[in-house]
């Protein structure tokens, strides 16, 4: 008698055909892996980005079976839409300029490249690959900065006036809103320089239609500033913007 003409062997013969189905449904499409370049990616407004995705591993890959799709979920509105796709002959960019290189595709680089970077082009981009019959993801956040254009300049004097002068810092263009403007002042009684925390009147941020703000600070000038600075401290900055204003002194020092 053969095992097959049993009961326990038909249900041997049973499980073991069910066998690639429990495979597929305990370790669904993980042989396949994507990988980015950590969870954060920073890019300055108008600049281009290439955000990586890449299937690691050296053997080139049959390019009439993978495909690529990349979505963006905003920041601001928390939908998610495709910004790029391609397969087979297929590819379509759905925002501006978004490419992916067909070269690449075959060494298993995925990478999305951005050119002219927007506000709106800010969230969470997810790199999904297919090689059929596989398929993998992973996402990054995408963060766009702004940097401000810093002036410092004298106010206009006005007909209609308290009698105090007023020098004016500002920022404009910079992205996120949070930003911080500190004055400093040298004077005879402190040569080394202080913050200065009266007379000065700053903000509120206003927003330009582009998504990025501007802030001005004014500052109330005393007769006894000789030099003050004003520093403008952003995130999008490696440093801070430093701006000098040296007053004119008629004959001091004895009237
Ligand atoms: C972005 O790339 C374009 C070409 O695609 C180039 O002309 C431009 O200078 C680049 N911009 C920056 C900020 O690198
Ligand atoms: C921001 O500053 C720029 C330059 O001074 C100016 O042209 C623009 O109108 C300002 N935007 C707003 C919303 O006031
Ligand atoms: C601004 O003035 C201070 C004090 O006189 C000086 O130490 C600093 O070098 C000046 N900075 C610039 C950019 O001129």
């Amino acid at each position: 008698m053969t095992v097959t003409g049993t009961a326990a062997g038909r249900k041997f013969w049973g499980v073991l055909r069910l066998l690639p189905v429990l495979w597929c449904w305990v370790f669904p499409a993980d042989f396949l892996i994507v990988e980015m370049e950590g969870k954060n990616q920073t890019v300055l407004l108008n600049g281009n980005v290439t955000i990586s995705c890449k299937v690691p591993g050296s053997t080139p890959l049959n390019t009439d079976i993978t495909g690529v799709i990349w979505y963006l979920k905003h920041q601001a509105h928390g939908t998610e839409h495709v910004v790029f796709e391609m397969y087979g002959n297929h590819q379509k960019a759905f925002r501006h300029g978004a490419s992916v290189s067909l070269a690449g595709l075959e060494k298993g680089d995925f990478s999305l490249h951005l050119p002219g970077v927007q506000l709106r082009d800010a969230g969470e981009y997810r790199c999904k690959v297919v090689v059929t019959p596989e398929q993998a993801q992973e996402t990054v956040f995408l963060n766009v900065l702004a940097s401000p254009e810093c002036t410092l300049f004298r106010e206009q004097a006005k007909v209609k006036d308290d009698g105090n002068k007023y020098i004016l810092c500002k920022a404009r263009g910079f992205y996120p809103e949070n930003i911080i403007i500190i004055w400093y002042t040298w004077t005879q009684e402190n040569p080394q320089g202080q913050e200065i925390s009266e007379g000065i009147t700053t903000g509120p941020a206003i927003k330009n239609e582009d998504g990025t703000f501007n802030i001005t600070s004014r500052l109330r000038l005393e007769h006894i500033v000789t030099t003050c600075q004003c520093v403008i401290s952003h995130i999008s900055l490696p440093t801070s913007c430093r701006l000098n204003f040296t007053q004119f002194q008629r004959g001091q020092d004895g009237g």
